[in-house]
């Protein structure tokens, strides 16, 4: 049973992990959300010195948490993409130079595979293929799993991420920075049902509409146009402004949107269970949305547990684990890749490296 430590350096957060048989001995995040917040949006050169110092007082402290030495770890493991450059880069530098340290191998890992990970840190899954909604503040996607490493992308959006569409829409509700938790917050007392909101289809050439594909670009004009609205209503005549109703109301669309469609494509593949990872995966409202929509349906479901949606190392530290037993080690002058297709992330354990 390999025992590794990991590495997470992608976006805003600074994280370590070691992780062991699929299970986490240690994890510990160092969120830079308030230092962004002021921008309203992540920062990447600021994100990059965060990490530097953060990085190794966390390394200390979930190696120490576990009670693991260097001398027993197995490999060393890093996300080398997709990403901000110079926020991977640290993680990076950072993982190889412990692993060249300490004569261990090293494991670029994909940001993508970590999240598809992360669902194997709760209830164990049912056997056979899945498929998996990962929803996050930069990617909105569909993924057929039919084993480790093997991936078959079914659906995406077509302009903004659901997570970025939770950002821009508390940005213009003046909630702050990120979105995701804040709208949660604000909509937790609204009426869900309010506001009905459209859910943004995307047309095809033929004619009629994507059956799994999202947009959510509209979504975010549709609110800006109802929030125009109430406000001049508000400031006219003192009507309420209903920002909890506004809030409930949005949330309740993307949970809607992104539970119909993905029940419709399990259906139509024939894959009896759904899985739901990333950032977005922490929200509430979605997650019971997919649950009693899986009930009804006789889908079987698994999400994320809550600590591990957003980013975290203990994801990365699983599917580093996987890679590794299924021979995979990375050569350690692995640079690292801002975009990488999913579909790539074997060419991470190639060699020569790629990048
Ligand atoms: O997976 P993640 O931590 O980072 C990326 O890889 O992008 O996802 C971050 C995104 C942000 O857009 C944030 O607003 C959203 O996840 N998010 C949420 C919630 N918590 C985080 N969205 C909705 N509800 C939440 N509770
Ligand atoms: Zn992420």
């Amino acid at each position: 049973m390999p025992t590794l430590l990991a590495l997470e350096t992608s976006c805003d957060e600074s994280a370590a992990a070691v992780v062991r048989d699929q299970r986490v001995l240690a994890s510990a995040v160092a969120s830079q959300v308030e230092e962004h917040a002021r921008w309203g949006g992540v920062v990447p050169e600021i994100a990059s010195r965060r990490h530097v110092e953060a990085l190794p007082g966390l390394i200390e402290q979930v190696m120490a948490e576990a009670g693991v030495a260097y001398g027993q770890l197995d490999a060393i493991a890093a996300t080398a993409a997709p990403g901000l450059v110079g926020a991977l880069l640290v993680g990076s530098v950072t993982g190889r130079t412990l692993a060249r340290l300490h004569g261990k191998p090293f494991l670029g890992v994909h940001h993508l595979e970590g999240h598809l990970c992360s669902v194997q840190l709760g209830d164990p899954l049912p056997p056979g293929p899945y498929l998996v909604l990962l929803v996050s503040g930069g990617h909105t996607e569909m993924i057929r799993v039919d084993g480790p490493g093997r991936y078959t992308r079914l659906a995406r959006s077509r302009d903004d991420a659901a997570g970025e569409a939770f950002d821009k829409v508390a940005r213009l509700l003046e909630l702050g920075y990120p979105g995701g938790p804040a709208i949660q917050a604000a909509a937790a007392d609204g009426d869900p049902r309010r506001f009905a909101l459209p859910k943004g289809r995307v047309s095809l050439p033929e004619g009629g509409f994507h059956p799994y594909d999202f947009s959510f670009s509209g979504l975010k004009t549709a609110v800006l146009r109802l929030v125009t609205q109430l406000k001049a209503e508000h400031q006219a005549g003192g009507a309420p402004f209903l920002l909890a109703d506004v809030a409930a109301s949005f949330e309740q669309v993307v949970a809607d949107v992104l539970v119909e469609r993905t029940t419709r494509c399990a259906r139509d593949q024939g894959l009896e269970t759904l899985v739901m990872v990333g950032g977005v995966a922490a929200n509430q409202r979605l997650r019971q949305r997919l649950e009693q929509r899986c009930a009804e349906l006789g889908l079987q479901w698994r999400l994320a547990p809550l600590a591990y949606c957003t980013d975290n190392a203990a994801m990365v530290g699983v599917a580093a684990e996987q890679r590794l037993l299924a021979g995979g080690v990375s050569e350690i002058r692995l640079a690292v890749a801002p975009r990488l297709p999913l579909e790539q992330a074997p060419i991470l354990y190639a060699a020569p490296a790629p990048f």
